[in-house]
């Protein structure tokens, strides 16, 4: 009985004690509400440490002339590049096997991209197969061109401004980490988490990026 009397007693005083380091952070208390433009930025959080630690397959890396090759213009959503096992599904559920949380694919010899976006369920309303390579011609519509990379610091060493828009790329783990990031900038710091707190948008609309250019860099010449 007595020790019975002191294990509760002590258990109790111990988790009294314990009570201060696990105040609950509550998801939606008014106090605590996210500014919800930088919400995404946490979504993939969970996975930060795993990716800090993972090794680096230099055989299956992307680079960005392969990510940019599969889009008709900066921003545009890529076309499917493998085989579709449903011709008439809309996606859903079976693109999210591979493109939830990634991971390497025997048959196609590649890593699955994330998706930034794992809630849009309808795939295939956005994302088309890539069925022909003659039906559509080029046209002289201006072209947007991508913003280029390592030269967005204002110095050396500053964090670089993040010259691209956030819509639709609020969720940055989902591009800039993991083996399937372009490997220009798969980022060296995926577990510092809160992006925005260090990196800030250039302020500019689409059309107008032409992005700021450091002159005395030397990294993209
Ligand atoms: C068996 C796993 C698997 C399934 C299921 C799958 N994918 Fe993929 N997907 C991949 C892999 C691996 C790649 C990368 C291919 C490469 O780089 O050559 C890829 C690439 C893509 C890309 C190009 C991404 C980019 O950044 O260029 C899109 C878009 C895509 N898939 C959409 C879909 C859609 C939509 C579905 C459902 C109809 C789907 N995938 C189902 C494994 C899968
Ligand atoms: C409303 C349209 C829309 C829907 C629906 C949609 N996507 Fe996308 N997706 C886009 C656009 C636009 C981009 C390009 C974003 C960018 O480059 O800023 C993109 C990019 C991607 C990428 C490339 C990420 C990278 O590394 O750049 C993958 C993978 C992808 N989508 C998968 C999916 C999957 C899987 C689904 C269904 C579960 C889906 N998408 C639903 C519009 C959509
Ligand atoms: C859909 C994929 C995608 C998402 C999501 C995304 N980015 Fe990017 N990011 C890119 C690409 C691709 C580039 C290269 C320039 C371009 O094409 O826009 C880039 C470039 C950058 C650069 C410039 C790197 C350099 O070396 O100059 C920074 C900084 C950056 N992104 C930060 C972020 C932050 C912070 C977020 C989250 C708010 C984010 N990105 C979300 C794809 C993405
Ligand atoms: C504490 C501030 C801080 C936070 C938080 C932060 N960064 Fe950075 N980031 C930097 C600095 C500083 C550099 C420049 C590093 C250099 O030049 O050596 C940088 C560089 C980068 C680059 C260029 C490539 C590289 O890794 O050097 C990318 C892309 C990037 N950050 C994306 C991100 C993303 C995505 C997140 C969120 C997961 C993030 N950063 C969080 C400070 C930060």
């Amino acid at each position: 009985m007595l020790f019975i009397a002191f294990i509760t007693i002590w258990n109790f005083s111990y988790e009294k004690g314990m009570e201060e380091g696990y105040v609950p952070v509550l998801e939606e208390s008014p106090n605590n509400s996210y500014i919800p433009a930088e919400r995404g930025v946490f979504e993939r959080s969970e996975f930060a440490l795993e990716y800090s630690s993972m090794p680096v397959d230099k055989n299956h890396e992307r680079s960005l002339d392969s990510y940019y090759d599969n889009r008709a213009y900066h921003g545009a959503p890529p076309s499917i590049p493998h085989p579709i096992k449903e011709e008439k599904s809309l996606g859903g559920n079976t693109c999210l096997q591979c493109h939830q949380n990634g991971g390497f694919v025997e048959r196609l010899n590649a890593y699955a991209p994330v998706s930034p976006h794992p809630e849009m369920v309808n795939c295939r309303q956005c994302h088309v197969a890539q069925n022909s390579n003659t039906l559509f011609k080029p046209a002289n519509l201006a072209q947007v061109h991508a913003p280029k990379v390592g030269v967005n610091n204002a110095m050396i060493g500053t964090p670089p401004m993040i010259p691209h828009q956030i819509q639709m790329r609020e969720n940055c783990l989902a591009c800039h980490a993991g083996p399937a990031a372009p490997k220009e900038i798969r980022v060296t710091h995926p577990e510092r988490v809160n992006c925005r707190q260090c990196h800030l948008p250039t302020d500019r609309i689409v059309s107008e990026i032409t992005p700021f250019t450091r002159t005395n860099s030397h990294k993209n010449e």
